[in-house]
């Protein structure tokens, strides 16, 4: 176990909430208009990749000027607004609000780091605004997943470093980016790939102070 944690750090899209679901209805509803094939294994891969990764994703190189860019990324994002009105605290996954409760009471600092630019918006409508102490999106830095750059700025926020971190991810492009950073990592489900210094099916039921033996 490592000796002296400090904060966990986590995404939100596929750990605090399952809102992968609404980007795959509104990624096919974009695609579909325009005659793109796109399947539900496509959207896997595109689990913790930014909008812009993930049209280049969906598109799989085929040409795509910058203005059509643009309107389709707003476009995705509006069709999936409509669908994020329908979410309530009821949609935070189980054992979130427990392993929270358990990180406070061992005065843990607690961040969250999602690609998403919706992410503060998410956080309001699951009535968790003033859950975490630092909140990194997807305006906060450049570099998105697989770089560290957003968990290191949340870390940097939170006043610990990435060795005395753990980083919470349900993309195997987060779990790079924790791991590129210096930071200990649990992946969740079944999309984290193998370099996870943990993988659990998800949070629920989760022991803090076991996950923390296990790492
Ligand atoms: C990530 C999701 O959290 O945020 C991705 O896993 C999504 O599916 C990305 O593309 C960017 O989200 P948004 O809300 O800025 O389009
Ligand atoms: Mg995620």
């Amino acid at each position: 176990m490592p000796a002296d944690i400090r904060g966990l750090i986590f995404d939100l899209d596929g750990v605090i909430t399952d809102t992968a679901e609404y980007h795959f209805r509104a990624w096919k509803r974009l695609a579909d208009e325009e005659g793109i094939p796109f399947t539900r294994a496509d959207n896997e891969a595109l689990r913790g990749l930014s909008r812009r990764e993930s049209l280049n994703q969906m598109m799989k190189g085929a040409p795509l000027d910058e203005t059509t860019a643009q309107a389709w990324m707003v476009r995705k994002n509006d069709y999936y607004l409509e669908w994020l009105q329908d979410i309530t605290p009821d949609a935070i996954l189980p054992g979130v609000p427990s392993l929270l409760a358990q990180a406070r009471a061992m005065n843990l600092r607690l961040g969250l780091g999602s690609a998403s630019k919706n992410a503060k918006l998410v956080l309001d409508k699951l009535g968790m605004h003033d859950t975490f102490d630092v909140v990194g999106d997807g305006y906060s830095v450049v570099n998105p997943k697989p770089e560290p750059d957003l968990f290191i700025w949340v870390a940097g926020g939170l006043g610990v470093y990435p060795t005395q971190a753990v980083v919470f991810e349900d993309a195997e492009a987060g779990i790079q980016a924790a791991r590129h950073g210096g930071f200990w990592s649990v992946g969740l489900g079944d999309a984290v790939g193998s370099l996870s210094h943990l993988r659990l099916p998800s949070l629920a039921n989760a022991v803090l102070k076991d996950i923390l033996a296990s790492l």
